[in-house]
């Protein structure tokens, strides 16, 4: 038996470690979190975070071989190897800020590791960090006093929300950093044997430590950048009447391109995109590559662009006011089947819409109590229904800006009717059928697509 440890009980944290239990019922595997809120949530039956499949697995593991706990000081001394999966969010102070990762997390947790280690430990990356980090880890590691080796690997995470048991019960790969060093690589073997229990081999790859640091900033810079790519081509076709779906799938065709992550939006949102490719464009103007960063940093541009685009076609449409207008917002998550919020476009058109002085209705399955959260102060002008056919009535426009299949299975003729006229649909998603509502009277407006209106 391994002892397997977490530190981070996060998005990451939970669903990982609740997989490794899973597939691995002979290791021991314990969360721990300096959040005694939510471990209490992951101990209970409203696990803290909303993932398909993810309630079902908790429930088979938790207490055989997976725990919950806030002892962190006896959780490490006891761990043979230490997962990190921290918070490391863009810094909002001091040098770097809004750029640079804020790294306060991730050092208190080597710190304690250092602290309350009494046996050698495999020390993993979870979290995503910038290049180079790890050298960081090992100084502060090996700086204790009581003569104890640290390996340290990183296992960067490619789960996406929504999709996390799915994809890390099978994923597109897994991989593995370490130092070449007979230590080093004796670490990466143990690490490589935990995914080997439901990886096969050739989806495990190794790398040295920089290399696989760097591949998680990297595969996230190129994700980010297919969105703002199409979401950059969605703005011409809007102009000249080509159709933003039909002009992705053309490309996708091309064994070349591929056809994933083409689908045009209100943008990309969520904990880390944004995060990561600020991170990647503070460490080029640290290494002396200011035109690498000015590149990168234009796929962050593009994004904000596009929501801010989103929302003037909003007021455009709707004769140039939408001052006490009410408009139903379906969608709040940063996309379908989560309950995550953070930097979702969809609350960045709601806080734009409020400053239009728009009487705004949020409607979602599972992400309402976060975007409370997160509108903060700005909530109290928010109107929170968690029906959308109640939260369209007298409403003058619907703004589709998540894609949870809930949304495009309502009844629109039945809304068109509760609407005030001239009823609009501005669909930020492109998950509607876009003929249909307007043969039903909408005036509708994707994104992408010349506009179908009934206006001359
Ligand atoms: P999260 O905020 O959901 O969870 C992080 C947890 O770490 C929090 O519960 C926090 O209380 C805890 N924590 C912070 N400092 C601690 C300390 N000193 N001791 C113990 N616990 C501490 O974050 P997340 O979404 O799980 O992301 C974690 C990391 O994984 C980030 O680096 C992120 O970039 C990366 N990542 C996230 C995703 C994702 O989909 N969310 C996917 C891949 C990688
Ligand atoms: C993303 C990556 O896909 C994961 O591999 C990575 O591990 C994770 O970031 C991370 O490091 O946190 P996630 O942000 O959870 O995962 O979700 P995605 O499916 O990548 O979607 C990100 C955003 O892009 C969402 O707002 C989504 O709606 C948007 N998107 C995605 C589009 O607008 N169009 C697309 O075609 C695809």
């Amino acid at each position: 038996m391994t002892n397997i440890l977490c530190i981070g009980a996060g998005f990451v944290g939970g669903p990982t470690m609740a997989v490794i239990a899973q597939q691995c019922p002979e290791h021991r595997v314990v969360v721990v979190d300096v959040n005694a809120e939510k471990i209490a949530a992951w101990q209970s039956n409203e696990l803290p975070i909303y993932e398909p499949g993810l309630d079902e697995l908790v429930r088979a593991t938790r207490g055989r071989n997976l725990f919950f706990t806030t002892e962190i000081e006896r959780s490490i001394a006891e761990a043979d190897i230490i997962f990190v999966s921290v918070n490391t969010p863009t810094k909002t102070f001091g040098q770097g800020a809004g750029k640079a990762a804020d790294l306060q997390y991730w050092e208190a947790t080597a710190r304690r590791i250092a602290e309350c280690a009494t046996t050698p430990k495999i020390v993993v990356e979870k979290s995503t960090l910038p290049v180079r980090t790890a050298e960081a880890m090992e100084r502060i590691l090996s700086s204790n006093d009581k003569g104890l080796e640290f390996d340290v690997i990183s296992n960067p995470e490619f789960m996406a929300e929504g999709t996390a048991v799915r994809d890390m019960q099978h994923p597109d790969r897994v991989l593995v950093g370490g130092r070449p060093t007979p230590s080093g690589q004796r670490a990466v073997q143990k690490i490589v044997d935990i995914f080997a229990h439901w990886v096969p081999q050739e989806r495990i790859l190794t790398t040295n430590l920089w290399s696989a640091e760097l591949a998680k900033l990297t595969a996230n810079a190129f994700l980010a950048q297919r969105v703002s790519s199409i979401n950059a081509i969605a703005g011409l076709c809007e102009m000249t009447g080509a159709d933003v779906t039909e002009v992705a799938h053309a490309i996708g065709r091309d064994s070349r391109i591929g056809p994933r992550f083409l689908a045009a939006s209100i943008g990309f949102g969520g904990s880390c995109f944004e995060k990561d490719i600020l991170n990647l464009v503070y460490l080029c103007e640290s290494h002396g590559l200011p035109e690498v960063a000015a590149y990168w940093e234009q796929v962050v541009a593009m994004n904000a662009y596009q929501q801010t685009r989103f929302v003037s076609k909003m007021i455009t449409a709707m004769f140039n006011t939408v001052a006490n207008k009410r408009i139903a917002l379906f969608g709040a998550a940063f996309k379908a089947h989560t309950s995550d919020t953070r930097q979702s476009p969809a609350l960045a058109v709601c806080r734009r819409l409020l400053q239009e002085r728009a009487r705004v209705v949020l409607s979602d399955p599972h992400a309402l109590a976060s975007a409370r959260a997160a509108l903060g102060d700005l909530a109290d002008d928010v109107t929170f229904e968690p029906d959308p056919r109640v939260a369209a009535r007298g409403a003058h426009a619907i703004a589709v800006l998540t894609e949870w299949p809930e949304f495009a299975a309502l009844d629109y003729g039945a809304l068109h009717r509760s609407m005030v006229h001239p009823a609009f649909i501005f669909d930020g998603r492109n998950v509607l059928d876009h003929h249909a509502l307007h043969a039903l009277g909408f005036n509708v407006y994707a994104v992408g697509r010349p506009p179908l209106t009934h206006f001359s």
